[in-house]
């Protein structure tokens, strides 16, 4: 993608706006949740069958998802060849993808009774399905339920488990337009939310309007709904190096107004900028973690050397790799939009030196930079490009901010956002707690509620999604006006990097009592490990406790007082709310932290689930 191809497409997306258009295959819109009435596209039951291509090697998409999650559950669902998944995908037969990954599908598609392209599966119905379910949320919009009803013919409300049911999937072959325009074949790609026809052409590196006129979408206001098929135009086969999406915007965070945004094209301007700028930041910083380490073990062979000669000339080497480093950085500071780079001195300077009085705790010490309180991490070890990386390309009021790095003598420095208000433990926990410290109901929902729209943002919006793995009280950081931030992301992975030593707790990192269960046994890893420890740290929000003197000092059913079945769910709540709470909001949060503390990860709901349900009792609050 470069900024050329990018310019000479809004070129001739321009030029190409005064053309009539002929469409090839009508956008199926918002049909796809037509289920009782006709569709309002001709396109809901299948695409047409075109006058050259009776059938064709073709591509369906699906985004990873926890029951379709690997090749042989993909393979089987979608029925493809496990084979052709795996080298579509650049992964292994056995792979596993991680939750929203796109997978690219190969599929023979065809024309069925000179009507409809289409590709089947097959599908047995389970408690609970409906037509609508099957075709949205199992195949994700791959199929709609007028399809599966006018190709099964079983009334929806005969629909009994254990019925196998034909599912024909979205797919088409080009047309003979297509076909002299050079293009071979036709992904059904799968939009998701806030994805526009820009950010498609751009995966595929496609132009616009190809897959304008292939969906015969207006060129005025595309509108493209999730959960629905876009049909993109390839001349080649597509490639696992297409799949790897640009990051999304942050959603806003409620209940704060949203900033007003520009028209897409500048939009698409940033997410390429960010894209290069992320991609050359992270290959920069690896090559300079490279340097250092290989610095590092220099200097330790030095010690040993015998001629100080020699001992002399590689220190000199050394500070030229440190000299190199500098340089690393500086460039990064040429580019890096999110973050600045620092000169040592301007940390120096900004703490006194490092002195114990700019100290806040461990290895973290405030600062006044360029007018603006910083906190300043200090790192002696470990990788910091995972933290680095993620940061750079997270733009989110509820995720801590890196505002800037600096290197010296083999330490990292990160500086962030400045929070006032400190940790969440400190305004939680009783024995931290001094006579001023308390935090309403109200603030206490809007904390949860932050944090849970940070978690949001970090499971759903960005790619791969990120899993905190080390959510407490502890790593929640308040600002002057208490709204939470979620800090500490290099953690999980240094404690990793310590663990490797001691291979009986080699995957167990973390903190006890907020680690789920399938983590602890076995070592799963899903973003249902943060919803688990979003459960235990709305606990303690509203019990005042910390978890393992929770469970010390009960013996009682935790289930029936957060469900409201027991009587003591008013004892159990933080005595410094003195009672200034609604019992029955109470008793709601009580049920969602016990269904994200659920034994099986499965049934935990999702973050956005629990943004939706606390987004309601922040309002309920208010009133
Ligand atoms: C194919 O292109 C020709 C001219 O380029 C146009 O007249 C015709 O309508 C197009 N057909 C379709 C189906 O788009
Ligand atoms: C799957 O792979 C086999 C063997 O490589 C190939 O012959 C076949 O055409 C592929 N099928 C699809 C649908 O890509
Ligand atoms: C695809 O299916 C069509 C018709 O079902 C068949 O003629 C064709 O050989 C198949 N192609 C491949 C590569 O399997
Ligand atoms: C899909 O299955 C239906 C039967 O339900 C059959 O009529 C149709 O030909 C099949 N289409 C393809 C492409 O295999
Ligand atoms: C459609 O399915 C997706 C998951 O694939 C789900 O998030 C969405 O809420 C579903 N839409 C409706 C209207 O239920």
């Amino acid at each position: 993608m470069n900024l050329f191809s990018i310019t000479l497409t809004f070129i001739s997306t321009i030029s190409f706006s005064f053309h009539v258009i002929l469409g090839q295959q009508p956008y199926i819109g918002a049909a796809t949740s037509a289920c009782d009435e006709k569709g309002n596209s001709n396109s809901i039951l299948g695409y047409t069958c075109s006058e050259v291509n009776p059938s064709c090697q073709a591509y369906l998409t699906f985004r990873a998802q926890p029951l379709y999650n690997s090749v042989p559950s993909i393979s089987k669902l979608l029925d493809s060849d496990p084979s052709n998944i795996s080298e579509a995908n650049s992964v292994s037969e056995e792979a596993t993808f991680e939750t929203n990954k796109l997978v690219i599908v190969p599929i023979n598609c065809s024309c069925s009774g000179d009507q409809y392209y289409q590709f089947n599966t097959s599908f047995v119905v389970e408690k609970g399905d409906n037509y609508f379910g099957i075709a949205n949320n199992t195949f994700e919009g791959l199929s709609t339920c007028q399809a599966l009803l006018d190709q099964n013919k079983i009334p929806a409300v005969d629909l009994d488990v254990g019925t196998k049911l034909v599912v024909p999937l979205r797919c088409a072959c080009p047309s003979k337009n297509q076909t002299e325009e050079g293009v071979r074949y036709l992904i059904s790609y799968l939009v998701k939310p806030g994805d526009d026809v820009s950010q498609v052409s751009e995966i595929f590196g496609v132009t616009i309007e190809t897959i304008l006129e292939a969906n015969s979408l207006s060129f005025q206001q595309p509108t493209i709904n999730p959960f629905t098929t876009l049909l993109v135009p390839l001349q080649d086969k597509p490639s696992s190096s297409q799949t790897v999406e640009p990051p999304l915007p942050p959603p806003p965070p409620p209940p704060t107004p949203p900033p007003s945004s520009n028209g897409s094209s500048s939009k698409t301007w940033v997410y390429i900028v960010v894209g290069v700028v992320g991609a050359f930041v992270i290959i920069l910083l690896i090559c300079s973690i490279i340097f250092r380490s290989h610095y590092l073990k220099k200097k330790r062979k030095d010690s040993e050397a015998v001629s100080d000669n020699f001992a002399a000339k590689e220190k000199a080497q050394g500070k030229e790799l440190e000299d190199e480093s500098r340089e690393l950085l500086e460039i990064i500071s040429g580019i890096a939009q999110s973050f600045k780079v620092y000169s040592f001195e301007e940390l120096q300077n900004a703490t006194n030196n490092f002195s114990p009085k700019s100290l806040i705790e461990g290895s973290v010490y405030h600062g006044v930079i360029n007018g603006d309180l910083a906190a300043i991490k200090k790192i002696d070890g470990g990788d910091v490009s995972k933290e680095m990386e993620l940061l750079n390309k997270v733009n989110h009021s509820n995720v801590i901010r890196l505002s800037g790095v600096s290197f010296k003598d083999g330490h990292w420095y990160l500086v962030y956002e400045y929070a006032a208000n400190g940790a969440l433990s400190d305004w939680i926990y009783f024995h931290n707690k001094d006579e001023n410290k308390s935090l309403s109901w109200t603030q206490r929902i809007q904390i949860a509620l932050d944090v849970a729209t940070g978690l949001d943002y970090l499971h759903s919006f960005i790619s791969p999604p990120y899993i905190h793995k080390d959510l407490k009280c502890s790593n929640i950081l308040l600002d002057i006006d208490f709204r939470a931030k979620i800090a500490n992301f290099g953690l999980a992975r240094l404690l990793e990097l310590e663990n490797d030593q001691n291979a009986m707790t080699r995957h167990i990192v973390g903190t006890r009592g907020y680690m789920a269960p399938e983590y602890l046994e076995n070592g799963l890893v899903s973003t249902k490990l943060d919803v688990y420890a979003f459960g235990v740290m709305m606990l303690e929000i509203l019990t005042g406790k910390e978890v393992a003197a929770l469970y010390e000092e009960n013996d009682f059913n935790l289930s029936s007082v957060l469900q409201g079945e027991d009587e003591r769910l008013r004892d159990f709540m933080d005595s410094s709310l003195q009672g200034n709470y609604p019992l029955e909001l109470a008793i709601f949060v009580g049920g969602i932290i016990d269904d994200c503390m659920k034994k099986d990860p499965t049934t935990r709901p999702s973050m956005n689930e629990i943004v939706t349900s606390l987004s309601k009792v922040f309002d309920s609050s208010l009133s």
